[in-house]
């Protein structure tokens, strides 16, 4: 295919993100409720999903279009058996001019006070982990399994330690669920972990079709902001990658940054550079997106694809993408389909 590779809105691909697994050890209302992802739900079945080798030959084609980064996802990636190994198949990748790729993960932090010294081991360059309250009973509320808070605080301490840092925290902020978790988790981050952490806030968004999602249950990034900077006085900085989903603001008196990811009051789709590949081996160019491209289908095809005609499948793919849902949401011009489930497809 012609490099470098643009959509139809002239976005380049440099993000992949890849699901490893569609089970979860938690139960987010905004993500996995309970009452739909209960003892009756059928998760896929393992030979559905993409093996290790599979992955890390769709990475390697992925890397050949021009991307530079992939970040692991799930569902829960640390639930995915073996994962270490994948990861230290996706840590020989290179750039086609040798470059070392951007390899990063995703996770609920519930397993890395165990794993964390792994996955570093493997390859793992650093790590985000998803918090969405200092404060137990909210918590344990919004993971709906009773997981405690300082089980995943010292999972991020395992991590620091193991040298996954700077290590990101994503909190998703709902209103009148967490939102009086700001202030403490904002004040917990500056001052704790020897400052080596990251908090980002993420505007609750409509992705999927179980979560329920209302408008009135968003606190714009603007509020948060204004919530912290009346207590921590915050100065902008500039993007640090194009394309970046956060806008980064420095606390005025150096004690590190906080980051706000504001898809539903300010869309970020225009620098769009994300693909994400599901589990079981689609390709999805949206997260907002109502169907994948089948590319399990071509690597377990009676006909065998080489890894120029994959290349070929997935620029293609790329090349039509017209995708921008956040900036279309509630308009006329978006569309009306089911939604595919952030579990599946990662977040
Ligand atoms: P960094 O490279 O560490 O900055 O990571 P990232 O922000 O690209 O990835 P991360 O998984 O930390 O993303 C945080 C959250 O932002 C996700 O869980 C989603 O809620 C949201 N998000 C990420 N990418 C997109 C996107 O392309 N569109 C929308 N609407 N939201 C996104
Ligand atoms: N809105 C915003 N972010 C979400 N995530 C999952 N569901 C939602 C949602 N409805 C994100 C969270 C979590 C990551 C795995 O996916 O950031 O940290
Ligand atoms: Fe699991 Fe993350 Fe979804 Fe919560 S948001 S249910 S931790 S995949
Ligand atoms: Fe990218 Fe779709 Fe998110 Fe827009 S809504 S930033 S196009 S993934």
């Amino acid at each position: 295919p012609a490099l470098p590779l643009a959509d139809t809105l002239g976005r380049p691909l440099r993000d992949l993100r890849i699901s490893v697994t569609d089970r979860c050890n938690f139960r987010c209302g905004y993500c996995m409720p309970k009452q739909v992802f209960d003892k009756h739900h059928e998760f896929l079945p393992h030979a559905d999903l993409l093996s290790f080798e599979e992955i890390t030959r769709l990475a390697r084609v992925f890397v050949g279009l021009g991307v530079e980064k992939l970040r692991i996802t799930g569902g829960e990636p640390t639930l995915r058996r073996g994962l270490e190994t994948l990861i230290g198949m996706l840590a020989e990748l290179r750039t086609p001019d040798g470059r070392e790729l951007d390899l990063t993960l995703t996770t609920n932090g519930s397993t890395l006070a165990k794993k964390a010294a792994t996955l570093k081991a493997a390859g793992l360059k650093r790590l985000t982990v998803s918090l969405d309250g200092l404060d137990d009973a909210v918590f344990q509320r919004m993971n709906d399994v009773g997981f405690p808070v300082a089980d995943v605080l010292d999972g991020i301490r395992a991590a620091q330690t193991a040298g996954l840092g700077p290590i990101k925290v994503n909190m998703v902020v709902q209103r009148g669920v967490n939102d009086d978790q700001i202030l403490p988790m904002a004040r917990h981050f500056r001052e704790n972990h020897g400052g080596g952490v990251v908090l980002r806030f993420i505007e609750y968004m409509d992705v999927g079709a179980t979560n329920g999602w209302r408008m009135d249950q968003v606190l714009p990034s603007s509020e948060v902001q204004r919530r912290i900077a009346a207590e921590f006085p915050l100065t902008p900085l500039s993007h640090s990658a194009p394309g970046e989903t956060a806008e980064r603001w420095a606390y005025a008196d150096g004690r590190g940054e906080v980051g706000f990811i504001s898809s539903v009051t300010q869309a970020f789709c225009g620098d769009c550079n994300r693909a994400r590949l599901s589990t079981e081996g689609r390709l999805y160019t949206c997260l907002f997106a109502h169907r994948g491209h089948d590319l399990r289908g071509l690597l377990r095809g009676v006909e065998p694809v080489d890894d120029g005609q994959l290349a070929s499948a997935i620029a293609s793919v790329w090349g039509g993408r017209e995708d921008r849902y956040s900036q279309l949401r509630g308009t006329a011009g978006a569309a009306a389909e089911p939604r595919v489930e952030m579990h599946y497809i990662g977040g």
